[in-house]
């Protein structure tokens, strides 16, 4: 795992905005593993600055979401789908039927799970997955002790995420109780992996990833075992790590 240190969130999101213009201007038709929840807005914002001044072009981007909610409706204003109109898709040039993110509102979520993992397989995956990091190590929703060779799946959420994500809410009951997220195994076949961490309610997270040992009590842990990730992490993030 390569690390950039960087001072704070405004230049992790700087600096990771512009390795993914740089990939996107050397390969247009490029396949973005994307994440939702506050780490990746700022980097969000600047893709959309750089499209409007700038023109970099997304018409043959492929997206795929990490994680959805079940039971949320893409036309739920909390749902991940509506994070990704609102923050990136519709300000980008982006055709939307090239962006995916699972549908939290199927009949059938494993079917969903199934058919998700396999349009990920039929596009040839992921060639750069953005991750944030849960303060209890979970990368997409795959909360602690999830194997390592999971697939597209239905997690339980855990309660500290859903309490993490009630700021997003009305209330700690509106947040449902169920995701639908890639697998670990399904991040693992990124081809490049960008890991953004920032403030200081990560630095815990961050030491246990980078002092701790590889296992599925750590979800993200796993990343020390891809041939390419980089992580960009802001002073406060590396805070507890000596
Ligand atoms: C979001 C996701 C999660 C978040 C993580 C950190 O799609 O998969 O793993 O990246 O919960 O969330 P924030 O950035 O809100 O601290």
């Amino acid at each position: 795992m390569k690390i950039k240190k960087v001072k704070n969130y405004e230049e992790m999101s700087r600096i990771a905005a512009e390795l993914i213009i740089d990939k996107v201007r050397s390969n247009p038709s490029i396949n973005l593993g994307l994440a939702t929840g506050s780490t990746p807005v700022g980097m969000y914002e600047k893709l959309v600055q750089d499209h409007q001044e700038k023109g970099t072009s997304y018409k043959s981007v492929k997206t795929f979401n990490l994680d959805e909610y079940i039971g949320l409706s893409s036309e739920n204003p909390n749902s991940y789908r509506s994070f990704m109109n609102k923050q990136l898709f519709n300000h980008i040039d982006i055709p939307i039927e090239n962006t995916h993110v699972p549908h939290g509102d199927a009949k059938d979520p494993s079917q969903e799970c199934a058919e998700y993992e396999a349009l990920l397989k039929k596009n040839g995956g992921v060639d750069l997955q953005i991750l944030g990091i849960g303060g209890n190590g979970h990368i997409g929703f795959n909360e602690p002790g999830t194997s390592f060779q999971s697939e597209t799946h239905i997690i339980e959420l855990a309660e500290s995420t859903r309490r993490a994500n009630a700021r997003f809410f009305n209330s700690l009951e509106e947040v449902p109780t169920q995701a639908i997220t890639m697998g670990i195994a399904s991040i693992m076949q990124s081809k490049e992996i960008l890991l953004l961490v920032s403030g200081q309610k990560k630095s815990q997270a961050v030491k246990q990833l980078l002092q701790g040992d590889v296992g599925e009590h750590f979800p993200a842990s796993v990343l020390k075992t891809h041939p390419n990730v980089t992580i960009i992490a802001d002073e406060a993030a590396l805070s507890e790590v000596t």
